[in-house]
C-alpha cells in the first residue's frame, strides 16, 4: 500500500528517495512521485503512473542533482483513479505547501466543499489535495507559523493519516503528523534526517529511530526536531536502528513468490527453533509468554485475508486439542458487531505486516475497553506488535511476494505449537501430544516432498488454464485451507474461485457443477475422509472434473496431487503448499505479474 518517505540532509535527495521507493516496490502501488528542494529553495516535482522505473526515467532526464531535501510517495489508489494528477506529492493552490499522505481522510468531502466555496480549485480527486489546501487556508501570514497551521490541521481532519509537509517559505523546516498510519523518524551521525512509513527503506542510512505515536507531530527545524502530543512538547523513545539492508534477490527463482514457497521448510524450522526441544519432546514455556494464563474462557482472534485463514484453522485446533472456545473474526467485520470485553476473554491479533488498518482499528477498540490483547506478527516492531500487551513473532523473514505463502505457513505452525502448549496444560492426552510432536519434526521434510512435485503440478495447471471457474473444497481442518487455496488462486490467477465446506455444496451450490466447472478437493485420509467421498461422488455424478490433493491414490479423480501420509493436524500444511504451487503455476502460465498482482498490496493500511 502507499509508502511515504522524507529526507533532509546534504546528500542527493533524488537518488536517496528513489532508492527507497524501489526498496518498497514489492508492497504494491500504482503510481509514484517525488518533490525535492535545493539549498536555493528551488523546487522540482515529478510524478508518474506505473512502476518506479517510469518515475526514474523521468527523473534521469532532469540532470540537476543539487536537491538536498524532499518527500516521496508510492500510491495505491483509493480516492480517484490511477492518474498522474492523482499521484502524490500534492500541492496547495498557491504552490507553497507540498505534501505526501498515507491513509484516508474520512471527512475530506465536507472539507472540500467548504474550500470550494472559498474559490479553491482542485486538480485531483484525492483527499490529500484537500489537506494541502486546508494548510493554505489556515496559514496566518502575519504569524507565518508552519507549526501552528499543522496543529490546526490535526483538529480538522479525521483519521487515518501519516503526513509529511514541506513549505517553500520555510525551507529549513519539515513537519510530520500521524494518526493510525505508521511513520518512523530516523537520524544518523551525518546530520541526515529521514521519515518513512516502513523501516525497511531506511536500512543502511539510519542509525537511530523513533516510532511516532498516534496524534504526534514532529517538527524539524534545521538539524533539530521537536515532538508534540496534544500541543505539548513530548519525548519518545530513541532506538538503535539495527536492520540489515535488504537488497532482495530472487536467486535462481523466476519469482519471489516461488522462492518464498521453496523457503518454507527452512522458515518452518526457524519458527520452531527455541520454542521446541524435539529431543525432550517439550515446549519452552517462556517462549509463549502471554499465552500462559489458563483462565481464559474464550479466545477471539482478529485478522484479515490470508491471516484470517490461519486463525480459522487455529480455532479448530484450539477447540480440539486444548478445549478453549475460540472464534475467528474478520478485522473489517468485528468492529461492526457489538462486542463485549471482559478479563476472561483474550483477543489475539494476527498480521504479517503488523500494520493492517482493519486489524489495528479493532485492536484499539478492544484496548479502549481494557481488553487483554496478544499480537502475532511477522514484522518486528510494527504497530500491532507495539500496541498489544504481549506478542509472539512468527519469524518468517521478509516476504516480498505480495501474495502470502511462508507468512501463512509459519504462523500456522506457531499456532499449532500454542495449541499444544495450552492443550498440555489443560490435560491433553500424552499420546496425542507426542504423536503431533513427532510429525511436526518431520514437517520440513514433508513440505520438501510436496515441493518436489512442482513439475507435476505444473502439468495439472496446464490443463486447468482452459477453465474460468473453480470450487475449492475441504472439511474440518481442510476447510480453512480450501479457503486459503482459493484466495491464493484468485489473487494471482485472476480466475474465479469459491471455497466451500465440502458438506455444504449439496445445499445449493452443486447447481453450478458441470464439466466446465472443476473442483480442487483437499481430500487427505483424515477423519473426514469417508464423509468426503460421498461429496466426491456427487460431483462426479454431475460430470464435474476433480483435482484431488491427497495422500492415497483413488482412481476416479481426474488429476491427483499426492502429499505424504501423516496425521490430521499436519495435513493442512501440506495441502496448503500444494495449493500455493497450483496457484503459482496457473498464474505463471497465464503470464500474470505474480509478485505484484493487480489490486493487492502487501500492507493494507487503509480501511
Ligand atoms: C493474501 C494476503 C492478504 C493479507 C491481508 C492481511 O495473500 O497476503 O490477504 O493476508 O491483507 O495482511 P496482514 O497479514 O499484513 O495483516
Amino acid at each position: 500500500m502507499c509508502g511515504i518517505f522524507g529526507y533532509k540532509g546534504k546528500g542527493d535527495a533524488v537518488a536517496i528517495l528513489t532508492k527507497w521507493l524501489q526498496r518498497l516496490e514489492y508492497r504494491g502501488y500504482d503510481s509514484a512521485g517525488v518533490c525535492v528542494v535545493n539549498d536555493d529553495n528551488v523546487m522540482y516535482r515529478e510524478r508518474a503512473v506505473g512502476k518506479v522505473a517510469e518515475l526514474s526515467s523521468k527523473l534521469q532526464q532532469h540532470k540537476d542533482r543539487s536537491y538536498t531535501r524532499g518527500i516521496a510517495h508510492t500510491r495505491w489508489a483509493t480516492h480517484g483513479g490511477v492518474t498522474e494528477s492523482n499521484t502524490h506529492p500534492h500541492q496547495s493552490n498557491d504552490g507553497k505547501r507540498t505534501i505526501v499522505h498515507n491513509g484516508i481522510v474520512e471527512n475530506y468531502s465536507k472539507l472540500k466543499k467548504e474550500l470550494e466555496k472559498k474559490w479553491y480549485e482542485f486538480h485531483s480527486e484525492t483527499d490529500t489535495e484537500v489537506v494541502a489546501n486546508l494548510l493554505q487556508e489556515h496559514y496566518d501570514s502575519n504569524t507565518a507559523n508552519m507549526l501552528e497551521t499543522a496543529q490546526i490541521l490535526q483538529k480538522l481532519i479525521r483519521w487515518a493519516y501519516a503526513l509529511l509537509i514541506m513549505h517553500s517559505d520555510h525551507p529549513d523546516e519539515m513537519i510530520a503528523i500521524r494518526l493510525w498510519s505508521p511513520l518512523v523518524y530516523a537520524t544518523n551521525t551525518a546530520w541526515e534526517q529521514f521519515f518513512s512509513s516502513d523501516t525497511q527503506a531506511l536500512a543502511g542510512y539510519a542509525q537511530q529511530m523513533t516510532y511516532l505515536e498516534d496524534g504526534d507531530l514532529l517538527h524539524i527545524q534545521g538539524d533539530t526536531y521537536t515532538i508534540y502530543a496534544n500541543g505539548e512538547v513530548t519525548k519518545r523513545n530513541i532506538e538503535d536502528f539495527d536492520q540489515e539492508a535488504l537488497e532482495a534477490s530472487k536467486g535462481d527463482y523466476k519469482h519471489f513468490m516461488l522462492k518464498e514457497i521453496y523457503e518454507q521448510p527452512v522458515t518452518v524450522k526457524r519458527t520452531m527453533q527455541w520454542r521446541v526441544n524435539f529431543d525432550t519432546m517439550s515446549l519452552h514455556a517462556d517462549t509463549f509468554h502471554g499465552m500462559g494464563n489458563e483462565d481464559y474462557k474464550k479466545i477471539v482472534t482478529v485478522a484479515c485475508g490470508t491471516m484470517h485463514h490461519v486463525w480459522w484453522l487455529w480455532t479448530y485446533r484450539l477447540q480440539n486439542l486444548a478445549w478453549v472456545p475460540a472464534y475467528a473474526e474478520i478485522g473489517s467485520e468485528y468492529e461492526n458487531k457489538p462486542f463485549f470485553v471482559d478479563p476472561s476473554v483474550l483477543h489475539m491479533f494476527l498480521s504479517q505486516s503488523g500494520e493492517t488498518a482493519d486489524t489495528l482499528e479493532t485492536l484499539k477498540m478492544v484496548k479502549e475497553q481494557w481488553g487483554k490483547t496478544l499480537g502475532i506478527v511477522n514484522v518486528v516492531w510494527s504497530s500491532i506488535a507495539r500496541e498489544t500487551d504481549n506478542g509472539l513473532y512468527v519469524r518468517a523473514g521478509t516476504e516480498i511476494g505480495v501474495a502470502s505463502t511462508k507468512a501463512f505457513i509459519t504462523p500456522s505452525v506457531l499456532m499449532l505449537l500454542t495449541s499444544l502448549f495450552l492443550g498440555k496444560r489443560r490435560g491433553m492426552r500424552l499420546t496425542k501430544y507426542q504423536q503431533i510432536m513427532r510429525e511436526l519434526q518431520h514437517l520440513p521434510a514433508y513440505i520438501e516432498t510436496v515441493l518436489d512435485q512442482s513439475d507435476h503440478i505444473r502439468s495439472i495447471a496446464m490443463d486447468l488454464i482452459q477453465y474460468e471457474d473453480f470450487f475449492f473444497l475441504g472439511r474440518g481442518y481442510q476447510y480453512p485451507i480450501a479457503a486459503e487455496n482459493s484466495l491464493k488462486f484468485k489473487e494471482i490467477t485472476y480466475l474465479h474461485s469459491e471455497a466451500y465446506a465440502a458438506g455444504e455444496l449439496k445445499h445449493g451450490s452443486l447447481a453450478l457443477i458441470d464439466e466446465k466447472f472443476p473442483t480442487i478437493y483437499n481430500l487427505p485420509h483424515d477423519e473426514m475422509y469417508e464423509a468426503n467421498l460421498s461429496n466426491f461422488q456427487e460431483i462426479k455424478a454431475r460430470k464435474g472434473k476433480i483435482c484431488v490433493i491427497w495422500d492415497k491414490r483413488v482412481e476416479e479423480a481426474d488429476r491427483q496431487i499426492t502429499i505424504p501420509e501423516t496425521i490430521d493436524e499436519i495435513y493442512p500444511f501440506l495441502t496448503a503448499v500444494a495449493g500455493q504451487l497450483l496457484a503459482y503455476h496457473v498464474a505463471d502460465l497465464l503470464w500474470n505479474d505474480i509478485d505484484k498482482p493487480r489490486n493487492l498490496a502487501k500492507s493494507v493500511t487503509v480501511k
